[in-house]
This record gives C-alpha cells, structure tokens and sequence, in this order.
C-alpha cells in the first residue's frame, strides 16, 4: 500500500499527535492529543501539520510553524521543524524524506529564507541541506569551591510561577534580538516551561523554583528556574544537587545568577544546562576552574532557502564583497551570489561572476548566524577557496564576537 504524505485534517489531530508520542518513546503524553493540541491547532489549518498516512493510520509525522529568527543584526521569518517521527514499523522506506521535501516546499512558497530544526541525531538531515549552526554547554560547578573575585551588581529575587510566566515573555523578547540564534516563544512554550501545562494525567510539578535578576535600575537582566535533589547524606552533610536553566543578558548577570545558585545551603553541586559556549562568565569566579564543561553539544541547524534574503538578513563584522558559488541538489539555494555589505547592512545578489568561494549549502547554513570559521570549515573540505583570501575575508564578514547560541529549544 502507498502511503499518503499530506497535510492532517483536525479529526486526525488525536491519532498524530499519539503517532508523536510513540516515535519520541514519549509514552505519557498518549492523550488523545490534548497536550499538544494549543502548539498545532493554527497550524493544521494552515497546512504545516504534515503526516503520512497508511491506510487510515498515522505512520509519520512532522510539524512546521513559523517563527522569528534572531541573525546577527537583524531578524527574519524561518520555519521551524519539528515533531517529526516515523513510527518504528515504517522506519527508512522514504516517509521522512518525503514530508522533509513538503515542509522545505511550503517555507519557500511562504517566504521563509530559511528553515531551522534541533536534530535528535546528527546524520539525518545534512541531506535535507541543513548544516549546524550553534552549540550549548552543560556547566558543572563545585559549590564548595567557587566564589567570585568581587561582588557583582544586581539583585536576585525569588518569584513565584504566576509572576515568572507573567513577565518573563517580555524580558526574553525584549533579550533575544541581540542573541543570533534564538527564535520566538509562543503562550504555549513559556506555559509549559512554568509548569501550567502537562500531558493528562502527569502530576502537578512543583519542584520548580524561579529567580530573578534585576540590574540597578530594577530592570530585569535574565532569570535561573532550578530544582534541588536531596540525595543521601554524606556522613551528617547534606549532599543536594542543584540543576538549572539560566538565561541571562551578559556574563556578569550569568555569573551573578550561578553565584546565587551555588551558594544555597546543603547545595554541593549545581548543573546548568542549555548555555552559551561563551565562557566569559567564569572570569568573575576566583577559581574559574570550579566551573568544568560536563557536555557540549550541536542544537540548532539552518537550511539557507533563499540566499540573497537570507545574506541580507544579517549584518557582517568588517566591509566586503564575497562571491559565493552554492551548491544545492534541490535547488532552492543553488547558484550564484555576490554579498556586499558591513557593520551597517548588506545586499545580496545574484551574479554571473566566477566565484570566490564555493561551498554547499549545509556549509552556508552553518557560516550563517556566525559560528564556526570559514577558515576552519575549509580545513575539513566544507568550502573550496577560488580566490586567494577569500577564506580570510569571510573569516571577517561572518563571524561574531559571541559564538551564536539557541536558547530556546523546540
Ligand atoms: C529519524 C526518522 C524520522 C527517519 O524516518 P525514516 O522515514 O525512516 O527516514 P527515510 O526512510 O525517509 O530516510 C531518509 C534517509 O535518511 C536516512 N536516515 C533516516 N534516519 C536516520 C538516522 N537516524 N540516522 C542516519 N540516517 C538516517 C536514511 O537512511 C535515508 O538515507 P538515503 O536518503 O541516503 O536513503 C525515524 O527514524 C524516527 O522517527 N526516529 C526516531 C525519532 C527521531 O529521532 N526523530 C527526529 C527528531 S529531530
């Protein structure tokens, strides 16, 4: 039987949104799609909520919605993949790549200059023309063994589940424009984040604490969400650990929100997930090696659609104009480009110039937000130099001062 790769109808929602939490081993969230149903409702009518269909049954699924990417100086509209699953009896007979190809199709016909995605695993979509884009860190710090140099400044305040959820959309907003890589959070995002929303039946968490840091004018700089675990006592010590997300506007508001967490009572360890790779942060500590990386991973990836929006989208750290020959087996970004720009803004074109550099475009979406060095990818034989310093020049213009960082996971 042929399998039917289309977009769902709202009766199907139940059996897809199932469908997603069987190929996420996500059991709990078997709900009859109650859960999920506030994330896709717009989007099933706008065509986006894709499944593959066997006979009346949902063999594949993937979600795509649009959002707001932050790119060096700027912003755009990209869409962003997700959900996606193939149900373990369908596995590698073409599904995904089938709804990869509807959903890439769709952001273009929408407008969208790229598509984002956070890969579970890293070899299934450099085929589909994405390439990684940012890395996170998972910080571990000996609470016992860290301090800062000198006092920083800012307050920290304890605030309840109804406040962090009432104020925290605007502070994010209003922080993730200057943070290449972050996407828009929707009502949904930020509810489930609280706590306020959950698969049926799954108890109440409320294991979750929220602080809050205000710079000297009150305004509010980032937050740390956290739980603490008791766990056996070492002797008559306590021994509890604490695990965090900490989101904050510059290293001295990370390090004065770790400061805070490290130093609570009965706290001997403290782990943050989902940071920057930036580790300026631990120069404010006396001892910077109490802070140690414990993982370090690939989170977001770009897909260049269309190349001169994208290349315009974004400003460039010095002054040049760059050929660039991009190799694209399914078309949308194939071609030549010559991007001219600086600090300022940037145009790009089409050109029918030799070019200067020739890479794929998995290779452009990871150089996008400013990442990795072209320098760099070349030594690997992700971009071929035509012109003699050319791979400097690109070093120049598309690199940041601050690696770029995802910090909304989706
Ligand atoms: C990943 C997943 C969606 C792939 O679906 P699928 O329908 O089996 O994939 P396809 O048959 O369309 O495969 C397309 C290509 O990707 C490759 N591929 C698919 N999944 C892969 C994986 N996990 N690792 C490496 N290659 C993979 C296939 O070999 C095939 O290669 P080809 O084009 O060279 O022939 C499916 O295995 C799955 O649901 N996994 C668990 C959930 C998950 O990880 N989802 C991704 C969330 S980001």
């Amino acid at each position: 039987m042929t399998i039917d790769i289309r977009p769902i109808v709202d009766a199907e929602f139940p059996a897809w949104s199932d469908a997603v939490a069987v190929g996420f081993h996500h059991a709990e969230t078997r709900d009859g799609g109650v859960f999920r149903r506030p994330v896709w409702e717009a989007e099933i009518g706008r065509g986006r909520v894709l499944g593959g269909i066997d006979g009346g049954r949902v063999a594949g699924t993937l979600g795509a919605f649009h959002t707001e990417l932050t790119v060096p100086g700027g912003g755009l509209g990209a869409g962003a993949i997700t959900s996606v699953t193939v149900q373990a009896t369908h596995r590698r007979r073409g599904i995904l790549r089938s709804m990869m190809a509807q959903a890439l199709r769709q952001a273009a016909d929408l407008g969208e200059a790229v598509a984002v995605l956070i890969p579970s695993e890293w070899p299934i979509y450099g085929r589909y023309g994405f390439g990684p884009a940012t890395e996170e860190v998972m910080w571990r710090i000996d609470a016992a063994a860290a301090g800062l140099l000198e006092p920083l400044p800012g307050t920290i305040e304890l605030v309840g589940v109804e406040e962090w959820r009432r104020e925290m959309p605007e502070v994010y907003a209003r922080l993730r424009s200057a943070m290449p890589g972050a996407i828009s959070r929707d009502g949904w995002w930020w509810d489930r984040a609280a706590g306020l929303v959950r698969p049926a039946g799954q108890p109440d968490d409320k294991s979750k604490l929220f602080a809050v840091h205000r710079d000297d004018a009150g305004t509010v700089q980032g937050y740390a969400k956290y739980t603490v675990e008791e766990r056996d006592r070492v002797g008559l010590a306590p021994n509890s650990k604490l695990k965090a997300d900490v989101f904050a506007a510059t290293p001295a508001v990370q390090a004065r929100l770790m400061q805070f967490l490290w130093e609570q009572d009965w706290v001997v360890e403290v782990e943050v997930i989902a940071q920057p790779t930036d580790d300026i942060w631990r120069l404010f500590l006396h001892n910077p090696r109490a802070v140690w990386q414990a993982d370090r991973y690939d989170t977001l990836w770009v897909r260049i659609l269309d190349v001169p929006s994208a290349l315009s989208a974004r400003t460039y750290a010095g002054e040049g104009r760059l050929v660039l020959a991009v190799q694209d087996k399914d078309g949308y970004a194939e071609g030549t480009f010559a991007v001219e720009g600086g600090p300022g803004g940037a145009t790009c074109v089409p050109v029918t110039e030799s070019p200067d550099l020739t890479l794929p475009v998995q290779t452009l979406g990871s150089l996008y937000l400013g990442g990795p060095a072209a320098s760099s990818l070349a030594r690997a034989g992700l971009v071929v130099e035509e012109r003699p310093g050319a791979l400097a020049l690109a070093d120049a213009m598309f690199r940041t001062a601050v690696a770029p960082f995802a910090p909304t996971w989706f």
